[in-house]
């Protein structure tokens, strides 16, 4: 069985981005492969500075891919920090990394145009990336566009380690997610944490139904027909309930039916959708041994796909014998 492999960053509370753009097509696809998804705490560690944040972004993303149907018997759900071997590979690996190659990572040049501060970890990390995508023998990677370029010098590296010292590394294979999955924020810019346009997957309902209620729109009077198609009410609508779109659309068209109205009607769908997620993540919220024993099964399940893989390139290296 092909290996499928994708790291999900702690960086914030998880929204309807996140769950349609990342998490349902990875749970999709833990039955035809052997999915191994680890929650990437080392990489958010470049942009969450609070202990307790990444402490409880960490068990919440484990606890919400539980919630919406990641089966950790089929699936090896772990915590990068917890195979903390990724490090020795992605030395190994950083010795054949030109530096022009990661002075030309877009999402590290951005980061300096925003005025970040910049360190070591947010240059080296494409570096570590392509160590977690190395350590786990992976085939294939699936990621947003915003990750492309950090797929293709992982695979760089990786053809460069293998030329340097013998072929130890397999190429994975990048899936990119194009823009047709990704879900507007309530600003009409894709949703992201950074853009503050997001929309909570777990939460109070006020919590939910106050960005909903922020959505922009036109100023189409009450009594006149509003379009829906390509708005982000719609685009949000097609995404929650495909099958209620056309009645939404109607609905939109209906004179007197207002924006508010739309929202509302928007926001019940979301409801309803997540609700059976909802219980199951509060159950995990009340019970976080069970998440913790998830984790560390699935740590040892990755350190076991890990060990053979980082004893070839130690070996390939002369480290070892
Ligand atoms: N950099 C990825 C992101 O921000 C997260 C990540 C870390 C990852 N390691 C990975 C994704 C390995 C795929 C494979 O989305």
């Amino acid at each position: 069985m092909k290996i499928i492999l994708t790291g999900i960053q702690p960086s914030g509370a998880l929204h309807l981005g996140n769950y349609f753009g990342a998490m349902k097509p990875a749970i999709e696809m833990q039955s035809q492969y052997q999915a191994v998804y680890f929650i990437a705490d080392y990489h958010a560690l470049t942009s969450v500075t609070k202990a307790d944040d990444l402490r409880r972004f960490t068990f919440d993303v484990a606890a919400g891919f539980l919630a919406c149907g990641l089966d950790p018997q089929r699936t090896i759900l772990f915590r990068q920090s917890d195979v903390p071997q990724v490090h020795e590979l992605a030395w190994l690996l950083s010795v054949v990394t030109p530096m022009g190659l990661l002075e030309r990572a877009h999402s590290y040049k951005d980061k300096i145009a925003q005025g970040a501060e910049t360190n070591h970890g947010l240059f080296a990390y494409p570096v570590l990336m392509a160590g977690d995508i190395l350590l786990y023998n992976s085939d294939l990677v699936p990621v947003g566009k915003d990750q492309k370029q950090h797929l293709e010098i992982a695979r760089d590296i990786a053809q460069k380690f293998n030329d340097r010292f013998g072929p130890v590394f397999k190429l994975p294979e990048p899936v990119i997610r194009e823009a047709t999955a990704i879900v507007p924020g309530v600003d009409g810019r894709k949703m992201s944490k950074s853009y503050g346009n997001t929309i909570p997957l777990f939460g109070e309902e006020k919590e939910i139904k106050k960005p909903i209620m922020s959505i922009k729109t036109d100023s189409t009077p009450i009594e006149q027909p509003k379009v829906i198609e390509g708005t982000v009410l719609g685009q949000l609508m097609q995404a929650v309930n495909p099958d209620e779109y056309k009645n939404f659309v109607t609905y939109g068209a209906t004179p007197g039916v207002g924006y508010g109205d739309l929202k509302k009607k928007l926001l019940a769908e979301i409801l309803a959708h997540f609700q059976p997620f909802q219980e199951k993540y509060r159950h995990y919220q009340a019970h976080p041994d069970e998440v913790e024993a998830i984790l560390r099964d699935g740590a040892s399940r990755a350190r076991a796909l890990a060990a053979p893989v980082l004893a070839a390139a130690r070996k390939a290296t002369g480290l070892s014998k």
